[in-house]
């Protein structure tokens, strides 16, 4: 029996590289924030007795963009088994 010494493409296919699919979760993950604290702004500016609109678009604008980036990771263990196993993360 041989032992064989790992190369550094081992490591390349081991281990995924920073995909596309990756920048999606971080940014699904960072919108969160933003909506969140647009959200606590709102409820600051109601509390208030504010009746400025745009506060209340400030939270639909991360929220827009996290239903898009959502559905896209919704979408993708079932991309996964359509590629015929083949890794989408
Ligand atoms: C608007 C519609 C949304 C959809 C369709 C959606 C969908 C998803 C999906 C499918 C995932 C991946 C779950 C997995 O690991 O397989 C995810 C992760 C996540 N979502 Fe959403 N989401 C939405 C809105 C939100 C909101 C409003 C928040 C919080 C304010 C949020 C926070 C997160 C966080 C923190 C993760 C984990 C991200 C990570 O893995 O780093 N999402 N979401």
């Amino acid at each position: 029996m041989t032992t064989r010494i790992p190369t550094a493409s081992d490591a390349s296919t081991a281990q995924a590289p920073r995909t596309w699919n990756h920048w999606i979760r971080l940014f699904h993950r960072w919108l969160s924030i933003a909506f969140t604290v647009a959200v606590i702004a709102n409820v600051v500016a109601m509390a208030k007795g504010s009746t400025v609109v745009w506060v209340g678009f400030l939270a639909l604008i991360p929220l827009a963009m996290l239903l898009f980036s959502g559905l896209y990771l919704f979408v993708l263990p079932y991309a996964h088994k359509w590629r015929g196993g083949r890794r989408t993360d």
